[in-house]
């Protein structure tokens, strides 16, 4: 019997192809090439990426499926189609740039689309589908494993276009969380695609409460060998915008010098907590007791303690009772 949701593979590619095609031949091509120039993608990326314009009608994916009732019902499943409280289908996607999202095997399983200018909403992404799990998935992994075996490191970036520029740009091992929090199977799959994993979140609030997130998030599944670390843009830029302006070399510089985890944990706690009255110990042994291996757990116990000036973790733990984990 055939797989249900092979076909909603099949129609997804068919999909994509359908968006690219029209970045070719559409009518309205020209003004959607003048937006990627803007923005300074070349060519080659936009076919490596497969990114594809959806036009400015109703019936454009529709147009294609005419004939068949079937493939209608599998594209709203898919939700690239969307029906109505009548029954009638449209187009989810209309005058949007398209970025397919891949699973790790190629496979199209979903798109963001981008306003072609200043409209909202900026992206429109697809739903949650039965072969699309937003929190599952990260953008521009499959591409990343095309280019590169066996990754010294990752990159997670914020969005779709951030990933793109630093391919353009050569750094090939950036991948997008889809979103502005990293889920815990996210951060499993960027701890099991490299050793190192880079966050580089946009240079303003949202993106530094984004990096705290994250590593809350990625403190119980870490082990060790696992090197977790932090970019903090200057506030404004993101991933795209920095290595426009300042080019390869200098954001390859800053991955370099990235804030490791330990450092980012007991700066910002710093900022918040006061050494004296013991409220940064305890709120860093809270987060710190949430590390699952005991071996990473011990490690950043000796770091807490160095930087509250005692003698070992030992020390530590007896002066804020803790009591040590049952092995
Ligand atoms: N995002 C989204 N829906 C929105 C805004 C953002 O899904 N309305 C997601 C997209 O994946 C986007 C990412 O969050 O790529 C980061 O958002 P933002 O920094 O605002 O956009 P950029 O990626 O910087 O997009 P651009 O450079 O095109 O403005
Ligand atoms: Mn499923
Ligand atoms: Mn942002
Ligand atoms: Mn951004
Ligand atoms: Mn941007």
């Amino acid at each position: 019997a055939p797989r249900p949701s092979q076909d909603l593979y099949e129609l997804m590619e068919q999909v994509g192809r359908y968006y690219q095609a029209q970045l070719r031949h559409h009518a309205d091509r020209q003004k959607v090439i003048d937006y990627l120039k803007g923005r300074g993608l070349s060519g080659e990326v936009v076919k490596k990426f497969r990114i594809g314009f959806a036009p400015d009608a109703w019936d454009g994916v529709l147009s294609q499926h005419r004939q068949s009732k079937d493939e209608q019902d599998k594209l709203v499943e898919t939700g690239v189609l969307i029906q109505n409280d009548q029954g009638r289908r449209y187009d989810r996607f209309r005058d949007r740039l398209m970025f397919p999202i891949r699973d790790r095997r190629g496979r199209v399983i979903g798109f963001g689309g981008r306003v072609l200018g200043d409209g909202t909403p900026k992206y429109l992404n697809s739903p949650e589908t039965p072969i699309f799990h937003k929190g599952q998935e990260l953008y521009g992994l499959y591409e990343l494993k095309q280019a590169i075996r066996d990754p010294q490191q990752v990159v997670v970036v914020e969005g779709y276009m951030d990933v793109v520029a630093l391919a353009q740009y050569g750094i090939d091992y950036a991948v997008a969380s889809l979103g502005t929090s990293t889920t815990a199977e996210q951060m499993q799959l960027l701890q099991r695609t490299a050793s190192k994993v880079v966050c580089c979140y946009d240079g303003d609030r949202a993106g530094r409460e984004a990096a705290w997130r994250a590593m809350e998030t990625a403190l119980p599944q870490l082990r060790p060998g696992d090197q977790l670390a932090f970019v903090f843009l200057p506030d404004g830029e993101d991933p795209d915008s920095f290595v426009r302006q300042q080019g390869k070399d200098a954001f390859e510089a800053e991955l370099d010098k990235a804030t490791p985890l330990h450092q980012f944990l007991f700066d910002t706690l710093a900022q918040s907590h006061r050494v004296e009255d013991g409220s940064l110990a305890k709120r860093a042994l809270t987060l710190i007791e949430t590390v699952k291996d005991s071996v990473l757990q011990e490690t950043l116990l000796e770091n807490l303690a160095y930087r509250l000036r005692l003698n070992s973790a030992a020390e530590l733990k007896r002066k804020f009772g803790v009591s040590s984990r049952p092995s």
